[in-house]
């Protein structure tokens, strides 16, 4: 009898076939998360570069992707302009502000800051995938991708072309023009299939730079209707502080994230909440691998399974009983 013909999905071979490069190069990134708003000027840069310092601040290694084509400013925001990433092996090096932070950005690439950068949809789309396949990002515990504002087709791209991101923030201000915008953003993320983590309200209240109270400035927002309308948690209120805005111009994003201040002391469930996501996408991924060395056993058989009484460094055969080690 003729074996049945497999059917082969040539669109899904493709688009694999697309993604091995990236996967290759991301497989030792353990966290991806991206930054996102509907609407433009609402603090992505600033939440991507906070996130990244803060993150390396606390000891992990980190990388932040700014994949704003037509508004790079990672580098000024870590007083980097100017700087110019190596090349080695055919793959670019990122720039090292610090020993365990890592950035990337078109702006390191292009020899005048001062000319518009005019791309055509193809090149814009060439130039992100490369980010992602031609950087040279190593071992990192997170990499945060800056996204350019909007829905359009540069955060498409990059949700498309990175394959594994673990989630997604997004920034608002407390107004209702950016307020739609969260709902958008968040619909977006739904149809993507990338798991919103949280709604981070930046520009809340404003800090009095005399006595550094928080004064109430757009009144309350829909921030938590939306919250509650997606079930997605509201992680932080970012009070509006004008000697940040002054630290982030002279590129000093490092030094401000290691001094307190209202504005770092709310930021902080940001890097809590992601150092959370992290251990536990961490303690998901040691089960898995002990569910998989549960063929290890000596006796050759499978259907070994977690002892109870040590559970992280030894398993016991459920057939012939013996103990073995795993880590
Ligand atoms: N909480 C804050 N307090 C004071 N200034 C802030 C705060 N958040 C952002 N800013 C300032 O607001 C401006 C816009 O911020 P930022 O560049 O991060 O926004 P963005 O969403 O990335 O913008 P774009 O859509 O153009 O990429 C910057 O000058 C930044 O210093
Ligand atoms: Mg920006």
């Amino acid at each position: 009898m003729a074996e049945p013909l497999n059917v082969i999905n040539t669109k899904e071979m493709e688009k694999e076939d697309k993604l091995r490069k990236v996967r290759n190069n991301l497989k030792d990134v353990k966290n991806i998360f991206v930054v996102m708003s509907g609407k433009g000027g609402v603090g992505k840069s600033t939440v991507s570069a906070a996130l990244a310092a803060g993150l390396a601040a606390r000891g992990n290694y980190v990388g932040l992707a700014d994949c704003d084509m037509h508004g790079p400013s990672i580098p000024m925001i870590f007083g980097l302009e100017g700087a110019e990433p190596d090349v080695e092996d055919g793959m670019l090096v990122p720039v090292t502000p610090v020993p365990s932070l890592k950035l990337m950005s078109i702006a390191f690439l292009l020899p005048d800051r001062d000319q518009p950068v005019i791309w055509r949809g193809p090149a814009k789309m060439g130039a992100i995938k490369q980010f992602f396949e031609d950087v040279a990002w190593g071992n990192l515990d997170y990499l945060i991708v800056d996204l350019p504002p909007g829905t359009g087709d540069e955060p498409l791209s990059v949700l498309q072309q990175v394959p594994g991101i673990d989630g997604a923030f997004i920034v608002t201000i407390p107004q209702d023009v950016a307020l739609a915008s969260v709902r958008k953003s968040l619909s977006f993320l739904n149809k993507m299939e990338v798991r919103p983590l949280g709604i981070i309200d930046n520009m809340d209240g404003l800090v009095c730079p005399h006595c550094h109270e928080t004064i109430d400035v757009f009144g309350s927002s829909g921030v938590e209707k939306a919250s509650q309308d997606f079930s997605v948690p509201i992680l932080a209120k970012l009070p509006l502080d004008p000697s940040f805005s002054k630290a982030e111009e002279s590129g000093k994003i490092i030094e401000w994230m290691m001094a307190d201040s209202p504005w770092k002391k709310a930021f902080d469930d940001v890097l809590d909440e992601a150092e959370r996501l992290g251990a536990e996408k961490k303690d998901r991924s040691r089960r898995t691998d002990q569910q998989k060395s549960m063929k290890r056993c000596r006796n050759g058989r499978n259907g070994t399974r977690i002892s109870h009484e040590m559970p992280l460094v030894f398993l016991r055969c459920t057939y012939c009983r013996n103990r073995f080690r795993i880590l």
